[in-house]
């Protein structure tokens, strides 16, 4: 085989491969609405949302969906209307946004461990991690796998507690016959560049409740319920129009889409776990699985060299990975008190966030451009001893 291009070689790919690219629908399926909308004055929250929204409860089966400028923005609000107190449990090994709900509502994070093959919050830490103090458990839906979310919601109603879930990266997701966004008392879909469904930024909160939803459409208005006399510390959080356009095309494009990224996982797959020391997330039984991220396990005792050494050297092949996540949220700074009560506890997910790395999928990448990744990395382990001598 040639050297690997940190070795001086060529680069397998001639061009930049980001990690991820949005799907997106074509201007013509958009062109008419935009102009119906700027002609009509109206360009935030108004009939397209309301379209935006009944795409989305027909698509998901939700009972009721409220847009959101983001999931972030949804998640506090949701915990806001919620009136959630104390602790609350989730996974550390997550984006920070997840955490920061929590912060921007003075709650307590509460840490728990994750599977070791799944990657997911793992139930039993849930149960051990319970106090009279817990008020919600906030699970996601990590790279686009679905959470546990039939034993967590057994968990949240034997506790009598709230249980919401971080749905950004799940979109078109499904345990059985149910999609992610008809779980728990809330889920929160990300519409932002990086997710299969896309409204450029933005969030989806789906929700049995009508009371919720009621409060969070007052919410997401500074807490308006249009009497002018907040009851409910809100945000802007709205929705504009635009964004409702792209996101309702995007909606029809969601089971397309993630054919075409299941396509390419398949190449990953198969090439890829033929090489010593890579491991991929386990998905449970009888899920479907969206393939927002493709993490890689990475041994470095097996494969020869770390994570941050392969990402290096997939830089110099033009290949965009990303540390999807590390550090994990109680290892990061704003968490700092965190650290000392939760840093022992966590075993698998500072393993998994030391070596994870997640390499790019999307749907209009090529099988040609998958398995130029697949060979980059096998000619990597090939020249394992000189990219990374011991
Ligand atoms: C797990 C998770 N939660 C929340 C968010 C935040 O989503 P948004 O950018 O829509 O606020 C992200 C964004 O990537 C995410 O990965």
């Amino acid at each position: 085989m040639d050297k690997p291009a940190i070795l001086g070689g060529e680069p397998l790919l001639k061009e930049f491969l980001p990690i991820t690219r949005p799907y997106l629908p074509s201007y013509e399926t958009l062109e008419a609405d935009i102009k119906k909308m700027m002609a009509s004055g109206l360009i935030t929250n108004d009939k397209y949302v309301k379209k935006f929204e009944e795409t989305a409860r027909n698509f998901l089966g939700a009972q009721h969906i409220v847009a959101v400028s983001s999931c972030t923005s949804g998640l506090i609000l949701a915990e806001r209307a919620l009136r959630l107190k104390g602790e609350i449990i989730l996974p550390s090994l997550t984006f920070f946004a997840t955490g920061h709900s929590l912060l921007w509502n003075n709650l307590t994070p509460v840490f728990v461990d994750v599977d070791p093959e799944t990657f997911l919050i793992d139930p039993e830490k849930v149960n051990e991690a319970m106090t009279s103090k817990t008020s919600a458990i906030l699970g996601v839906h990590t790279y686009g796998c679905p959470a546990p979310a039939k034993e967590l919601e057994q968990i949240a109603h034997d506790q009598h507690i709230t249980l919401l879930f971080d749905a950004a990266h799940a979109f078109g997701a499904k345990i059985g016959n149910k999609n992610v966004g008809t779980f728990g008392d809330i889920e929160v879909f990300s519409c932002s560049p990086t997710k299969v469904m896309v409204t450029g930024e933005g969030g989806v909160c789906a929700t049995p409740h009508e009371d919720l939803k009621k409060k969070l459409m007052a919410g997401r208005n500074y807490g308006d319920d249009g009497t002018y006399d907040c009851d409910l510390l809100g945000l802007n959080a709205r929705m504009p129009e635009f964004n409702a356009i792209l996101g309702i095309q995007s909606i029809h494009l969601t089971n397309e889409n993630i054919e075409k990224r299941e396509k390419i996982y398949t190449i990953y797959r198969k090439g890829l776990s033929k090489i010593p020391g890579i491991t991929f997330q386990k998905f449970p039984q009888n899920v479907k699985v969206t393939h927002k991220d493709t993490p890689l396990l990475i041994d470095p005792h097996t494969f020869g060299m770390h994570r941050d050494v392969l990402l290096s050297a997939l830089e110099k092949e033009n290949i965009m990975t990303k540390k999807y996540f590390f550090p994990p949220l109680h290892r990061q700074k704003l968490y700092k008190e965190y650290f000392p009560l939760y840093d022992k506890k966590l075993p698998h997910t500072n393993h998994i966030s030391e070596n994870i790395l997640s390499i790019p999928l999307y749907s209009s990448m090529s099988e040609e451009q998958a398995h130029a990744v697949v060979h980059s990395i096998e000619r990597l382990f090939e020249h394992r001893e000189k990219v990374a001598p011991k």
